[in-house]
């Protein structure tokens, strides 16, 4: 059975339209007018225990959208949803105690109580065995470094402390099923490193299903083995990180300076994404053309002060999926 199945996934959203003006605004109050927004538009995909699947995708994609339903805060419009193999609305107190939700921007934890009152409530709400409680607490003190504030009221927590107590307060009750929306907004990169490795441990060590939503391409990088990218309410990809990698990392970019300014070039296999003055950045396939032939060329008819190869960051990979500029092959992408 998988952690996490949906099939045909839709939510509308239903939003009041007003007219304009004084008149409109009291047409409005009595006779309001409604249209609705398809905010999810069919999505279909399913989650094996144990892995880490980012689900990433550009602004109002659809992404809390579709985790507010799996966890049973929002109901669909229609299509179907199984997490633990059970309906997250229908059951979900009994869902609860099976998994957590981290959402960047929101705390779980009580304002004016110290972290370890808010565990301890915690403890008490999922009836988490002293044991397991303790065995838990400590592992992510250490691992978290949650000692040095673990007595001190959330309301006078730096955010990354806070983030970092609201992680460990979502995972306490040991549960199967994490979700996370922007887990490490706003962090430092040393805070969000170590969230981050404090993931991958926990995934290893209790085989925890992971579910993320991010806009940072790294957290998705170190963290995640599976993608799901989804545009406008649908799913645009579905497959591993490695798949990605292995499609694009055909990809390279020359960087040149040149003597004097030049127009921008094009050979077959290789285009111009970028011109500065007299520098330009030379997009192309290593398959098609191998960089010394590339340089050999150029150098035949420009002089060339610098020049350095640059591999393509993931992140520039997926803003180019966003755009659509790059199509990833079904095979690979696992989509239909
Ligand atoms: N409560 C709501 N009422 C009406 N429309 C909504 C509501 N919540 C979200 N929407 C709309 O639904 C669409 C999807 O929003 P959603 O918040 O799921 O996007 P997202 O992928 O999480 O985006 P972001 O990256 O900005 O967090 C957007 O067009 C948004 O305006
Ligand atoms: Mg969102």
């Amino acid at each position: 059975m998988a952690a996490i199945q949906i099939q045909e996934l839709v939510k509308e959203y239903r939003v009041s339209v007003r007219s304009k003006g004084i008149a409109g605004a009291v047409k409005s109050l009595l006779i309001p007018e409604f249209k609705h927004v398809r905010a999810v538009d069919g999505i279909s995909f399913a989650i094996e225990k144990g892995e880490t699947v980012g689900f990433i995708g550009p602004n109002g994609a659809g992404k809390s959208t579709t985790v507010k339903m799996l966890t049973g805060i929002l109901s669909p419009t229609s299509g179907s949803i199984e997490v633990c193999g059970m309906n997250p609305e229908k059951e979900r107190k009994r869902i609860a105690a099976r998994m957590g939700v981290v959402f960047g921007q929101k705390t779980q934890l009580w304002w004016d109580l110290p972290v370890l009152d808010t565990y301890e409530l915690l403890k008490h709400i999922y009836k988490i065995p002293k044991p397991v409680y303790m065995r838990n607490l400590d592992m992510f003190s250490e691992l978290l470094g949650l000692q040095d504030f673990i007595k001190t009221p959330v309301r006078q927590l730096s955010l990354g402390q806070k983030m970092r107590a609201d992680i460990a307060a979502a995972l306490l009750h040991d549960p199967e099923i994490i979700f996370f929306d922007e887990p490490t907004i706003g962090l430092d990169v040393v805070a969000k490193e170590k969230i981050r490795e404090f993931l991958r441990y926990v995934n290893r060590e209790k085989q925890t299903t992971m579910l993320f939503t991010t806009h940072d391409m790294d957290d998705i990088e170190q963290t995640c083995k599976r993608l799901i990218i989804i545009d406008h309410g649908s799913k645009i990809y579905d497959g591993s990180m490695d798949a990605i990698k292995a499609a694009y990392g055909k990809e390279r970019i020359l960087a040149v300076e040149f003597a004097e300014k030049v127009e921008p070039l094009s050979y077959p296999g290789v285009e111009t994404v970028d011109r500065q003055g007299s520098k330009l950045w030379l997009k192309f396939r290593k398959d098609e053309i191998q960089v010394s032939q590339l340089i050999n060329r150029l150098s035949q008819s420009y002089s060339i002060v610098d020049l350095t190869v640059q591999e393509p960051d993931i992140e520039a990979l997926i803003r180019e999926i966003y755009l659509g500029g790059i199509r990833i092959e079904p095979s690979l992408s696992g989509v239909g």
